[in-house]
């Protein structure tokens, strides 16, 4: 692939940008600077996944990305490109966007950031800033600046590649980590509440500002490891609440507490503020699990105890024993019982279905036999990759569908159009009317109405109306 134009000369507010890897991240990143006006090449090694963009697919679901992607192809102002290090010669500002995955001991693999970083440093044209995008734990940033130095010196050095051969070129490296929510990528990056730039430069800080002011967002301005650590910070605080919502739920369903009501009641006190208060079947996703665990493994490396944080897994890793149980306590033996599984994406909005806590919970009452017919309004192609169809196991093109002849119905992706099913004609298809939520979405009273023995999260279980009750559930229905 040719050199794409290289752009001389570093104006502000021309220089071009390159995205590299084009997912979840990447993708949103690169369209959000093409609607700010800006030229943004988007490179990924992936070379199927960067035709399919070509094409107009954005090889995942996002509310309103597909738009944005067909109108910048059609603008020209978004370039996929196959090629990295072309893309990286082309660029003077250049994102990286690449996966950290997780390693079994918890630590980021930065493998693919490393190897982006090697494609920079062979093919210093010109000055470059280099901003890491992606989740990395602190300090990467300053391994990211000694590789760039270690492999364009030994391969021909900036002296070599630098287009008009006087000296060394020189290069910046920057964090600006993302806090973009799957399902509200696009919502994230144009409202921000704010944008954090690590900076270890003057230039940098103000190409960052320059880049960003049209967003008219607070800029927190700091150093490259305080950004690293405010992204792992923000994650884990914010799995932490959901933790710790859930654990106070486990101990209102002992005492006959509506923890809806506890998460209103603390949430209105502006200090705690009432998001991330939902109870349910725990966090998922590609985030908040591994950066939670890149944060403990942080720690770790450098002897701080970090016990706060592994109790959050914990709590959090406990959700599928706390909801497969309520299962078991619905229907006895599970064998041969027929379970209709609503939500399979780690979330509503998502096709996304990594970490998905959905799947962990199905695991159990497959394996003990189980029929389960599942069904997702974006996640199911995911799933059937990983979970193919079978004799225990079927894809239903509704919730209505995943109901019939049920034993059971689990509620476990807060997707809301689950909220407006017809709970009548739900319990008319099922055999037997069990709905064990793990999202909370129900009026336990309007389900309760319907005729259902219904389950869920942190709130006295609520028998069909004339069924006994134990007293802690009679005080919660008045
Ligand atoms: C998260 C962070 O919110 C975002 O800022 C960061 O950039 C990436 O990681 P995301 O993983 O897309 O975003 O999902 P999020 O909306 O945060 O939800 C994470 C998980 O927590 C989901 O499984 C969700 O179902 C669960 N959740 C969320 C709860 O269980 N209760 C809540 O109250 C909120």
């Amino acid at each position: 692939m040719s050199d794409i134009s290289v752009s001389q000369d570093f104006s502000l507010d021309k220089a071009a940008i390159t995205v590299l890897g084009l997912g979840h991240i990447g993708l949103p990143t690169a369209l959000g600077l093409a609607e700010l006006g800006r030229q943004v090449i988007g490179a990924d090694d992936d070379a199927a996944k960067v035709q399919r963009i070509r094409a107009g697919d954005p090889n995942f679901y996002e509310p309103g990305l597909v738009e944005l992607l067909a109108k910048h192809l059609k603008s020209g102002q978004f370039q996929p490109q196959e090629d990295v290090a072309a893309a990286v010669r082309a660029g003077s500002i250049i994102f990286i966007c690449v996966g950290t995955p997780q390693k079994a001991s918890g630590q980021a693999d930065l493998g693919q950031v490393q190897a982006v970083a090697q494609v920079v440093a062979r093919n210093l044209n010109g000055y470059k800033l280099l901003i890491e995008k992606s989740t990395v734990p602190a300090i990467t940033a300053q391994w990211l600046r000694r590789t760039i130095l270690r492999y364009s010196s030994r391969k021909g050095g900036p002296e070599d590649a630098s287009a008009s051969g006087a000296g060394p070129v020189e290069f910046d490296v920057a964090s600006n980590p993302e806090f973009l929510r799957e399902a509200r990528a696009l919502e994230d990056f144009f409202h921000p509440n704010r944008i954090v730039c690590g900076v270890e430069s003057e230039r940098a800080r103000r190409i960052l500002e320059n880049l960003y002011s049209p967003l008219k967002r607070p800029l927190v301005v700091t150093n490259t490891s305080t950004a690293e650590l405010i992204k792992h910070a923000a994650n884990a605080f914010l799995s932490m609440k959901i933790s710790f919502i859930n654990m106070v739920s486990d101990l209102c369903e002992k005492v006959g507490a509506d923890v809806g009501a506890v998460a209103r009641g603390i949430g209105l006190d502006n200090r705690i503020g009432p998001q991330f208060l939902d109870a349910g079947i725990g966090y998922g996703g590609y985030c908040f699990p591994k950066d939670l665990r890149a944060f403990i493994h942080l720690a770790e490396e450098h002897g701080v105890d970090f016990g706060m944080l592994q109790e959050v897994e914990h709590v959090n890793q406990s959700r599928v024993e706390v909801y497969v149980s309520k299962i078991r306590q619905a229907l006895w033996n599970l064998r041969g019982k027929i379970l209709g599984v609503l939500g399979l994406a780690f979330k509503a909005g998502t096709d996304d279905i990594r970490e998905a806590v959905c799947l962990k919970i199905i695991a159990p009452p497959r394996d003990e036999g189980c029929i389960l017919r599942l069904y997702d309004p974006q996640a199911m192609p995911n799933t059937e990759r990983a979970l193919p169809a079978s004799q225990q196991i079927s894809y239903c093109t509704s919730a209505y569908g995943a109901a019939q002849g049920g034993h059971a119905l689990l509620l476990l992706t807060e997707w809301p159009e689950f909220r407006d099913l017809d709970l009548s004609r739900l319990k008319s298809l099922m055999e037997v009317p069990v709905l064990v939520d793990g999202r909370n979405p129900f009026d336990p009273g309007t389900v309760r109405q319907a005729g259902f023995e219904y389950v869920s999260m942190g709130r006295p279980d609520m028998k069909p109306a004339g069924q006994h009750s134990h007293p802690g559930t009679l005080a919660a229905s008045f």
